[in-house]
């Protein structure tokens, strides 16, 4: 300072020394801000960086956890004590995860075990697993009645038992009867019980599940029962719904002692079914189509009061009935004066999948001439066709036996 003042333009230095100091501490002041805010945001992406690295940990922690094991609760015996049983069947007392609420942890709910302590880590919700997608929601099969030929008594009787319920439910009150919870198709193979329940499930307005017994009884050891208890829930939840249970022998069949672990599951898959049967009512807007070509291995209990109550015999074509299967089948077909009547007689015995048989056989035999038409000798080789197939097959353990 005294520099300064000793200087004989003193006045003028100090001002521009002044005025030059001011614009650098406005310049550092700026630099300052700059700097700050560079700070803020590399703090800010130090912050994320640390969130993604620690999902990332997450996720590997959880990438190296073992497998859990999935089981159902069965009873909690104190806060944190339950009773699972796991999905192979073993019953096992184990501790709860503190974490889990136990008001939600109710008998039935499924669990996720840890594999070595078989504590319960997680609950699973009981959203609608994959499983049940063993059965198909029929929206609209593309079967309708006119794809059935010469049922037309057995179409009215299944309308009755099970449309007619669940469209005017008052008229059966009125009346005083209980509709049956059920109907039973049974006939053999191959007469359009598949078929006919399919174009139920076309007209009617009610919610259509299949489920199809042989694949319900190997896809799902060890499920089958939990299975059946879904399927009845998603029909309740559903409804007005029909639950269509075809080939239903894979699981109704008798109970016999001394069996495989498979036999008591598929048994054990039965008293589930036969538990939802009775656990709902008469006049449940939920109503059921089962079908059958070996009613003889049918378990007894099946067929008891207030569950399949009424049973449908779907068996093989008359001459009549035959007749109308060919004509159906033929009028989607190029012909030329072909005599249907003729050849009825010849086909006796035939079931509608052999009468379809038949026609493509016979279609077949055209192209092979490099004809694009059908003609009536067409029609009679492939009926001996299709019945010389019959003769083999029938040396075989055929149900259609059970019919002749
Ligand atoms: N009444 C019928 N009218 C028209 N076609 C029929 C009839 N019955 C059977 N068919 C033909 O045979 C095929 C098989 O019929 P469907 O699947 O309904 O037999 P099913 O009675 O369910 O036999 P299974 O007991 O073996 O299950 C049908 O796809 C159809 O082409
Ligand atoms: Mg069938």
């Amino acid at each position: 300072m005294s520099e300064v003042d000793a200087s004989p333009r003193g006045d003028v230095t100090k001002s521009d020394e002044l005025v030059e100091m001011e614009r650098n501490i406005r310049r550092l002041q700026e630099q300052a801000k700059d700097l700050n805010q560079a700070r803020h945001a590399l703090e800010g992406e130090v912050r994320s960086l640390r969130k993604k690295a620690t999902r990332l940990e997450d996720e590997i922690a959880h990438l190296k956890s073992p497998p859990m094991i999935i089981g159902t609760l069965q009873d909690m015996l104190g806060p944190r004590t339950a009773i699972v049983k796991s999905s192979n069947g073993t019953v096992f007392q184990v501790a709860v995860n503190e974490r889990l609420s136990a008001d939600k942890l109710r008998p039935g709910a499924r669990v996720a075990m840890n594999q070595d302590s078989l504590a319960i880590i997680e609950l699973l919700h009981d959203a609608w697993d994959p499983m049940v997608s063993g059965a198909e929601m029929i929206e609209a099969p593309d079967i309708s009645y006119s794809d059935v030929a010469g049922l037309e008594e057995e179409i009215t009787l299944v309308k009755e038992a099970v449309e007619l319920p669940l469209k005017n439910p008052g008229l059966f009150s009125k009346v005083g009867v209980t509709p049956p919870k059920g109907v039973l198709l049974v006939g053999p193979p191959g007469c359009g019980k598949t078929l006919l329940a399919k174009a139920v499930a076309n007209s009617t307005e009610a919610t259509f599940i299949r489920m199809v017994g042989s694949e319900l009884a190997q896809k799902y050891i060890g499920e089958g029962g939990r299975l059946v208890r879904e399927l009845f829930a998603l029909a309740k939840e559903k409804s007005p719904s029909i639950i269509f249970l075809d080939e239903i022998d894979a699981i109704g069949a008798k109970r016999l002692d001394g069996s495989t672990s498979g036999d008591r599951e598929v048994q054990r898959t039965l008293m589930q079914l036969l538990a939802e049967l009775d656990g709902f009512d008469q006049l449940d807007d939920v109503k059921i189509i089962a079908a059958t070509n070996r009613p003889d291995i049918l378990d007894d209990a099946l067929l008891r009061p207030g569950r399949f109550d009424r049973v449908i015999e779907i068996g093989l074509p008359k001459d009549e009935g035959r007749k109308a299967i060919l004509d159906l089948h033929l009028s989607s077909m190029t012909t030329r004066r072909v005599d249907v009547g003729a050849i009825v007689g010849s086909t006796k015995g035939f079931s509608g999948a052999e009468l379809a048989a038949t026609c493509v056989e016979a279609g077949m035999i055209a192209i092979r001439d490099k004809r694009t038409q059908v003609r009536q000798s067409d029609l009679k080789e492939a009926v001996a066709k299709i019945a010389e197939k019959r003769a083999h097959a029938g040396n075989r353990n055929d149900p259609t036996r059970l019919y002749a």
